[in-house]
């Protein structure tokens, strides 16, 4: 009777994750979705604890006091961890709780190998190892893959925090190649002659080798792609567990959030005209340092004070802002908002134009501007905003840099050349608030800032904002 009941919980578990995956593509259901699919989870969670029985002892499981202590343990650091993060922070913590969840895969196979080869021990003919080859494949797969998802996380996290510099050197791609293929080979030997349990070892060493060296190369700025690409790792190896174990429910979540995973990495591949082979081998966004001058190679830019830009927008009809990434690190977005309604009450309409790859994380600048509670009504995708940018009075571009750069349409020698862009010079005026003139994640010059439309506003965006609120009000 309770094996029915915990597979009912089981599927009901899986389609509070199906359904939860579907909400949070709408910004609107985004936060309901994680709500129920954790409440899915829970229920898997506690299913598992008090109705599951090994099928061949029938025994339900025991040491409570170790289960329980690990889950209020772990709930309390993630709440806390969760309610503390910055924005802008996010990928950082994404990156360290999908490292835990590789690390999880990995040492439930190293628990499982070990239960294993002691069987054998006691049982080593040969019928029993031909039975027993299939589990340790399932076992040296969610080994390996944990381990890399674990290792490449946590290098990860600590690049995105300061923490770890970039590090390569000559011929690190054929090592990083040679510790993958000899975990293999190993693997692959242990599936035949699993009584060389001590092989299991050098495996799980030379796995978090590789995920250590596959991501130090990789350019900071490039390790939001690559920790969804680490996620889907993690996925895939919680999927083994779940085939190790039988647990439907483990199986289903591991599959989605590999599956899920996989597609992010694409989609953000693309919508930055990059292929996965140049974010892992190319040097893209390295060049932080390089600065543009007021009258370099691309001509003189011009300024605009706080007060023409006020009056600009206040008799203006339409307005779009353009939020980036600079607005994140500001923190200006109630500060936008509170812009936005100002210019509302004056009779302009206020839209915002949002790039799928503006800030630093898939959905930035949707959850960014939610926070501030702005209506999701005002957000415009980049192809609607590419529209209404023609019949657009002023553009203000608040910390956004390389999501208007024209050059990814004119230059074909740019590193952002085909990306899409938001066509922002078609409108009728253009005004730019950011600190300096220096690039944005990649490293580049950006044409728009020399147009005769376009005018600086520089500053820190809260504080542009806030002044710039203060003079419309006098308008
Ligand atoms: P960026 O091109 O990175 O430009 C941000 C700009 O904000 C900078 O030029 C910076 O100029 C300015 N800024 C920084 N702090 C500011 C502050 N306090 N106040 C005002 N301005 C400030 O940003 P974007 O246009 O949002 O483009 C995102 C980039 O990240 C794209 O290249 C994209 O491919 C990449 N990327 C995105 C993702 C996802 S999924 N979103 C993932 C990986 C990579 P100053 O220093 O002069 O102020």
């Amino acid at each position: 009777m309770s094996e029915h009941i915990l597979n009912i919980c089981y599927l009901v578990a899986s389609v509070t994750f199906i359904l939860g995956l579907k909400m949070l593509s709408n910004p609107a259901s985004a936060r309901k979705g994680n709500l129920v699919a954790a409440g899915g989870m829970s229920i898997a969670i506690f299913a598992t604890i008090f109705l599951y029985r090994n099928a061949e002892t029938g025994e339900h499981l025991h040491n409570f006091g170790w289960i329980f202590c690990g889950l209020i343990i772990g709930g309390i650091a993630g709440t806390l961890a969760a309610k503390k993060v910055k924005m802008t922070a996010m990928p950082e913590m994404v990156s360290l709780f999908n490292g835990m969840g590789g690390a999880c895969a990995a040492l439930i196979s190293l628990v499982e190998f070990n239960h294993l080869s002691k069987e054998l021990a006691l049982n080593p003919g040969s019928e029993f190892i031909a039975s027993s080859q299939s589990t340790v494949l399932i076992i040296v797969l969610g080994l390996i893959i944990g381990s890399v998802s674990f290792a490449g996380s946590m290098i990860a996290w600590g690049k995105l925090n300061g923490k770890i510099k970039d590090f390569s050197f000559t011929g690190q791609n054929v090592l990083n190649l040679v510790f993958l293929l000899v975990a293999l080979v190993l693997g692959a030997y242990l599936v035949t002659n699993p009584l060389h349990a001590n092989f299991i070892y050098i495996i799980f060493i030379l796995a978090l080798l590789y995920g250590v060296l596959f991501v130090m190369p990789i350019g900071g700025a490039d390790m939001p792609v690559v920790i969804s690409l680490l996620n889907s790792f993690t996925g895939v190896a919680a999927a083994f567990g779940g085939f190790l174990y039988n647990n439907k429910v483990m199986l289903t979540g591991g599959i989605l959030v590999g599956a899920a995973g996989t597609l992010l990495t694409i989609l953000m591949c693309k919508a930055m005209n990059r292929s996965l082979k140049n974010v892992l081998v190319g040097s893209f966004g390295g060049n932080k340092n390089a600065v543009a001058t007021g009258a370099g190679a691309q001509g003189n830019y011009k300024e605009i004070t706080l007060s023409d830009a006020a009056m600009l927008m206040s008799y203006a009809n339409k307005v779009m802002i353009v939020p980036g990434y600079g607005l994140a690190v500001a923190q200006a977005q109630h500060t936008c908002h509170e812009l936005e309604k100002i210019l509302a009450e004056k009779g302009v309409e206020v839209k915002y134009a949002i790039h799928p790859v503006a800030g630093r994380m898939p959905g930035h600048m949707n959850v960014l501007l939610a926070e501030a509670d702005v209506n999701y009504e005002k957000l415009e995708e980049m192809e609607q905003a590419n529209d209404e940018f023609k019949t657009t009075d002023v553009v203000l571009i608040l910390g956004a840099n390389d999501v208007v750069n024209p050059a990814a349409k004119t230059d074909p020698a740019s590193p952002i050349y085909g990306m899409p862009i938001l066509e922002v010079e078609q409108a009728k005026t253009i005004i730019v608030n950011k600190r300096s003139m220096k690039p944005g994640y990649a490293g580049i010059e950006n044409n728009l800032f020399f147009q005769p439309k376009t005018s600086m506003l520089f500053g820190d965006a809260k504080k542009v904002l806030q002044d710039l609120c203060t003079e419309i009000k006098t308008v």
